[in-house]
């Protein structure tokens, strides 16, 4: 996607060196766009660590290019296990790291030390490409939702969205933002209420960012203000992103969706989710109790960081001094309250039934 006119994915080799690997810092946007070199393992588990990359396709993609990073310092069996296992530990929620490594792993294994780097380096970047076109695919099955509610309304559709699962998620156009992308290329008449996404402000920091970017009509909400509009008529459909989705359908997202979720069910609004296949976790079966949910650290309630009136990039408190705060980064919506699963190979319900009828091959596991 564009910024400013100028394409741009989440994460590539650089061209001139043909190694390193070049990522925008999303702990500086929107404020400004910086583009970070990540050289070694140290510098890729930091990125996914501190949040200067984040999104669970993306966090997988980082990963990918960080073992690759790892691999070119030791290409050792037991040194690809031990950086390997070092990745995996940088976040505990999105599964897609996981995926991206026991992907990497298995192809890296069967062969010699001497033959790795190249071989890794081409491997993530077939799970980059991947990403992005099973994404573009989310985005296709997603617009028919928005241009089916544009029909039946015959005026603007009103989406609401939480956190941020655009293309800054991803390798490239997101999954719950690709359906907009694609419907407003379509030129369906939308806008998208973007939830602020306390602590860390995804929303107002980078859906906003993104959105408004390539010119799609958008306002920001407080988390709060989301029930109270769809009360009155005023949200069409929620489309998130997510986590993890268990074999079961239900999904764990940024916190605060869960609410949402129940607001959309108790006021009839379509409720659904975008992901790639990469995203579900078909081992675990109950959310609620078996996806890790990460806790982070309280400082991210306890301050804000924003532009100040002077221009200057400022962190303040916004809690008194001796209050305890918490932090949970994730929450799981029960497949009950989701109204269906967008992937790249199309919509299905959230239970195990819809989504072993879009991926057949999973009846086994
Ligand atoms: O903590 P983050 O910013 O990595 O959380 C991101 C989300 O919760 C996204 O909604 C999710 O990863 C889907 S990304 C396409």
């Amino acid at each position: 996607m564009k910024i400013d006119g100028t394409p741009y994915r989440s994460v590539w080799v650089d061209q001139q060196d043909g190694w390193s690997v070049r990522i925008l810092d999303q702990t500086r946007l929107p404020w400004s766009v910086d583009l970070l070199r990540l050289a070694t393992l140290a510098d890729a588990a930091h990125a996914i660590r501190s949040m200067q990359v984040r999104g669970a396709p993306l966090i997988g993609a980082v990963a990918a290019y960080g073992l690759a990073l790892a691999l070119r310092a030791d290409p050792t069996s037991s040194a690809m296990e031990r950086d390997a296992t070092l990745l995996n530990e940088t976040r505990p929620t999105a599964v897609n790291l996981r995926w991206a490594l026991d992907r990497m792993l298995g192809v890296l294994r069967p062969l010699k030390p001497q033959d790795r780097v190249a071989a890794a380096y081409a491997e993530a970047a077939r799970i980059a490409d991947e990403d992005a076109a099973q994404c573009e695919a989310i985005g296709t099955h997603g617009a028919e939702l928005i241009a089916d509610i544009a029909a039946r309304k015959q005026g603007r559709v009103n989406i609401l969205t939480h956190c941020n699962a655009g293309w800054l998620a991803t390798v490239d156009w997101g999954t719950a933002l690709a359906p907009v992308y694609k419907a407003f290329e379509q030129k369906i008449d939308l806008h998208v209420w973007v939830d602020e996404t306390r602590p860390r402000n995804q929303g107002a920091f980078l859906t906003a960012f993104e959105l408004g970017k390539h010119g799609v009509p958008h306002t920001v909400i407080a988390d709060n203000a989301g029930g109270h509009l769809m009360q009155h008529g005023q949200v069409d459909i929620v489309i998130v992103g997510t986590d993890r989705v268990t074999r079961t359908g239900d999904v764990a997202n940024k916190i605060g969706t869960y609410l949402k979720a129940l607001a959309a069910f108790d006021n009839n609004v379509p409720f659904w989710i975008g992901l790639p296949s990469s995203t579900i976790d078909w081992t675990v079966s109950d959310g609620v109790r078996e996806i890790p949910i990460e806790e982070r650290s309280a400082t991210e309630v306890t301050t804000i960081t924003g532009r100040a009136l002077d221009g200057s990039i400022a962190t303040v408190r916004v809690v008194p001094t001796g209050s305890a705060a918490a932090n949970p980064a994730f929450d799981v919506t029960p497949a009950r309250l989701v109204t269906g699963l967008i992937t790249e190979r199309g919509r299905c319900a959230a239970s195990e039934a819809g989504l072993l009828s879009l991926f057949p091959e999973r009846k086994a596991a």
